[in-house]
Formats: C-alpha cells, sequence, structure tokens
C-alpha cells in the first residue's frame, strides 16, 4: 500500500484491520497485537474467530512487526480500505462492486490477484462466490489478473449483518493464504483421522519438504493418519503407539507398529530417522522432554513436527515452557495455531547446527 494511500485512509477511518483466530484463543491474538507497538485496540468481535481492532500506526508496521516476530494465535489479518453499509439483500453486490472499483487502482497485471470473501451468520441471498465472482471481474477489469491458486495479492471482504469490510493486501502479509486462515483440504475416501488435515497444514505453513524416501519416526501414531500420509508419500513409518492403527495399516509392509509408550521405546533405541513426528496426547512439558530423547535418532538434514498439548488454564505457561525446553536441542522455525489445531500448537524443529 503505498503511503499516500494509506495516509488518505487513515483519515477517513483511522487504521483499522479484520483478524482471527481460534475462538478459545482470541484473547492471546489480541495479546500479539497488542505487544507489536501498534497501538492497537479491540474496537469489537464480528463474530468468536473474527475481530476487528483499530492501530495507530500503519499497516505496514504491523507487517514488518509480524515478519520479525511471526505470531501463533492470529491465524490471518487484513487492513480494512473501505466500509461498505449492508441491506442484506442483492443490491448489496452493486454497492460492493463499487467499493472494489475504487480499490481496483491498486491491482497490478503482473502480480496476481484473488478475492477472499467471509460472510458471516446465516440467510444471506447471496453467498461467497457470488460476491468472489462479482468483484473479481470488477478487479480483472481493472488491468488485474485473477489467480485463486497462488494469488499475490488479496481483496479480502467480510460481510456482516451491518457493514462489508474491504482491503486489499499482499497475502505474504496476511498471515496465512485463505480466507480467514481457514484451510481447508478435501476429504480423502481412504483418510483415517482428522488429525491429517493437521498435518497437511503444518507441512504447507512450515514449507516443510519431504524425502523422496526415508524412515519416519511418528509417536503417538494411532489411529494413522499421519502415518498414512508419509506412507502416500513413499515413506516408511515406524508408527509407535500403545493403541490400534487402522486396520488398513497394519497390513502396509512400509509400516511398523511398535505398541510401546514412546517413554520405553526411545532409550537406547539405535535406528536412525529421518523425520520425527510426535502428536502424542500427553503433557506438553513430557512430549518436549522426549521430543529432545529422540533428537539422538534425528539424521543429519532431518526435521521433526509435534503438537503441544496445552491445559486451558495454563496455555501460555505451559507452551512457553515446552518451546523453552525444546529450545536447548532445537532451533524452533515455527510454532502456529493451526485452522486444524483445537487446544494445542504445532512446533517445527531442526536440530541445533553441529
Ligand atoms: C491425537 S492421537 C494421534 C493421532 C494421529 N496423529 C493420527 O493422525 O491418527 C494421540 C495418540 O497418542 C497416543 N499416546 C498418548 N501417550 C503416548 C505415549 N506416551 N507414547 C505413545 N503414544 C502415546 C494415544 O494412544 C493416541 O493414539
Amino acid at each position: 500500500m503505498t503511503a499516500d494511500f494509506d495516509a488518505k485512509r487513515q483519515q477517513a477511518h483511522g487504521y483499522e484491520v479484520i483478524f482471527t483466530a481460534d475462538a478459545t484463543s482470541r484473547r492471546f491474538a489480541l495479546d500479539e497485537l497488542a505487544a507489536a507497538g501498534v497501538g492497537a485496540r479491540l474496537i469489537g468481535w464480528l463474530a468468536p474467530e473474527v475481530g476487528r481492532a483499530a492501530l495507530t500506526t500503519s499497516w505496514d508496521a504491523l507487517v514488518e512487526h509480524f515478519r520479525k516476530q511471526p505470531p501463533i494465535f492470529c491465524r490471518h489479518i487484513f487492513p480494512v480500505h473501505t466500509v461498505v453499509p449492508l441491506q442484506g439483500e442483492e443490491a448489496d453486490l452493486d454497492a460492493l462492486a463499487v467499493a472494489a472499483g475504487q480499490l481496483g487502482s491498486r491491482v497490478r497485471p503482473d502480480e496476481p490477484f484473488s478475492v477472499q470473501t467471509r460472510i458471516l451468520g446465516e440467510g444471506w441471498p447471496y453467498g461467497p462466490f457470488d460476491v468472489n465472482n462479482r468483484l473479481a471481474q470488477v478487479l480483472v477489469d481493472a488491468g488485474g489478473r485473477l489467480d485463486v491458486r497462488q494469488p499475490v495479492w488479496a481483496l479480502s471482504v467480510v460481510l456482516t449483518r451491518e457493514a462489508a469490510y474491504l482491503g486489499f493486501s499482499r497475502t505474504a502479509d496476511n498471515l496465512s493464504d485463505w480466507a480467514g486462515g481457514a484451510r481447508r483440504f478435501r476429504r480423502e475416501e481412504e483418510q483415517i483421522s482428522r488429525a491429517e488435515f493437521k498435518l497437511l497444514e503444518a507441512l504447507e505453513v512450515f514449507n516443510l519438504k519431504l524425502p523422496e524416501a526415508g524412515l519416519v519416526l511418528d509417536l503417538g501414531a494411532a489411529p494413522g493418519g499421519w502415518t498414512r500420509l508419509m506412507i502416500r508419500q513413499g515413506l516408511r513409518v515406524v508408527a509407535v503407539d500403545p493403541a490400534d492403527l487402522h486396520p488398513a495399516l497394519e497390513q502396509e509392509p512400509g509400516v511398523e507398529h511398535v505398541r510401546k509408550l514412546a517413554q520405553d521405546y526411545l532409550p537406547g533405541l539405535k535406528r536412525s530417522f529421518d523425520i520425527i513426528l510426535n502428536d502424542m496426547r500427553i503433557d506438553a512439558g513430557e512430549s518436549a522432554l522426549l521430543m529432545r530423547q529422540a533428537i539422538d535418532v534425528l539424521r543429519p538434514g532431518g526435521w521433526g513436527l509435534m503438537t503441544l498439548k496445552l491445559p486451558k488454564h495454563t496455555l501460555i505457561e505451559t507452551m512457553t515452557d515446552a518451546l523453552e525446553s525444546l529450545r536447548v536441542e532445537y532451533d524452533v522455525l515455527g510454532v502456529r495455531q493451526l485452522f486444524h489445531n483445537r487446544s494445542e500448537v504445532t512446533v517445527a524443529l531442526r536440530p541445533h547446527k553441529p
């Protein structure tokens, strides 16, 4: 956004952002905004997981801060450039098209855009696709190039009963390429557990690359969703869990099911692994300690991915302690409460360079 454009915006509405977080962690997302040094103040919640906040400094200042210190709980954010009053009627689309037209001077033919609409509440006479299509056409007419798969820019639109909030920003600055950070995957017929979505999202968010072949240690593997995804990628898996794996995996030649607790399997282990996954439902501090112990069996160049299960009342303290423990052995590549995480965060790890 140009300084000139930002200045005009500020005169009109002040700086505003719309942000999302898991509804149960939204206060932590707000804390992240408050700690960003941009004078963030909550205006209100548009939905349990969608907040509207005012800033005293520009969007760019917030982007800069989040680039240096990526948030854990704030899932998606965009600057509000236009607010359009709504009637809940078809004619809203015309009003939105006019507003999009005013943002049209922002589009660049060499950097594709997409329109990402979220409609809050029920009973609307139009849906997100109608809004997306109508506004995308306006921006295409203004010289923009639409690419819904890999957009560089997003026209973000959130509709509430009273008003629509529109903002045009780089997807990289929005913290997620997906509307509201809601990364959805198509359900596959062979899917074993919902946890699979969590792993797919984590690989994408942390930009983790899977080797073409190799051995994975999956701690807390049952019923086996993560194991299945690794097998599908051509990797072999040692799946550690006292519980049963899905029958499809018990017959899978690439899977070795070790019916043990990780605490009993790891001591004295002589094998080595390319990747260590850990989705064990145990105390976060203990899980971190086991992950530290497992570093001895991680091959050079390998990485780890784990979830930290966090109790509601001591969430931040528990997470902070577990991360501090992990940092003794690992570089923490990223920590996020993903769209598919509930009372947990996902952590990507790489051993310190020797
Ligand atoms: C959330 S489930 C894992 C789901 C799995 N990632 C998937 O994709 O299907 C947690 C698992 O951790 C296992 N678990 C809990 N404590 C464990 C321990 N100490 N060692 C090994 N597994 C453990 C439980 O038996 C349970 O199957």
